[in-house]
């Protein structure tokens, strides 16, 4: 029962749900802090003036850049890569409407997916915790982060959709499963890792 069920790797749902997870949340507060000292591209003005929504922001923004995407990266190069872009997505980008095509469609989502969340962390490096307090609201790196967010939600949508369209819900909760094969196990982690970090030398 278990092997006909869609599977994914143990790592990969842990580093992908704690991604998933972190950004979802850095996106969500990120636009509090927006609608709390900002505003004027319309809002629900929820809160008004929130400091601690900047450090709260922060905390997420900070576990994303410095551990899990970081994680999440090194997994995607060395071990998911025939999930994200190939070297012949443009060739195959001709086959429309074959199931191929929409594969193909779905790893550009991935990689759309991944270097969305890049700009906003690299963006959130360029912000000063004090702008919004000080009501510095036309700084160009602010405009560029806000930009980001942006960009994030339509990656984040596409990946969803695509997700949806190729694999239906059972792959989109299989991402979240947490049952794992007795060769997943943790105990093999060291192993596999070692396997990974050299196959590609
Ligand atoms: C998906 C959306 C977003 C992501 C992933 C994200 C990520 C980040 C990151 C990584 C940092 C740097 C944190 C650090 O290194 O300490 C940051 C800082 C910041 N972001 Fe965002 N951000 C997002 C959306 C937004 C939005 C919509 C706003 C709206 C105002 C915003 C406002 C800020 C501010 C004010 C800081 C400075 C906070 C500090 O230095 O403590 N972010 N963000
Ligand atoms: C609730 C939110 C999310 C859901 C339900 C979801 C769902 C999925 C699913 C079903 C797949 C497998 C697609 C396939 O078979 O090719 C996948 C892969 C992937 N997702 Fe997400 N995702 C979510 C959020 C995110 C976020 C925020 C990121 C950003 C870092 C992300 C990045 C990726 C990447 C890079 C892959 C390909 C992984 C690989 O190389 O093996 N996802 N996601």
């Amino acid at each position: 029962m278990l092997r006909s069920k869609l599977y994914q790797p143990l790592l990969l749902r842990l580093f992908h749900g704690i991604n998933a997870l972190l950004i979802i949340g850095a996106a969500i507060t990120g636009f509090l802090v927006y609608d709390s000292w900002d505003g004027r591209f319309g809002g629900l003005s929820l809160t008004k003036t929130n400091r601690s929504l900047i450090d709260i922001h922060g905390t997420f923004g900070f576990f994303i850049s410095y551990i899990a995407l970081p994680l999440f990266l090194i997994y995607c190069w060395k071990a998911g890569k025939n999930r994200l872009l190939q070297a012949d997505t443009l060739q195959q980008l001709g086959n429309v409407g074959r199931p191929i095509w929409w594969y193909t469609l779905q790893r550009i989502a991935n990689t759309f997916m991944l270097i969305a969340a890049l700009f906003s962390v690299i963006s959130g490096k360029f912000q000063d915790e004090n702008w919004l307090p000080q009501g510095e609201l036309n700084h160009v790196a602010y405009y560029i982060h806000l930009i980001a967010w942006v960009v994030v939600i339509l990656a984040l949508s596409i990946h969803l959709l695509m997700s949806a369209k190729v694999g239906g819900l059972p792959l989109l909760i299989s991402m979240f499963d947490t049952i794992y094969r007795p060769e997943d196990s943790p105990r093999f982690w060291q192993e596999k890792l070692n396997n990974i970090l050299h196959r590609n030398k």
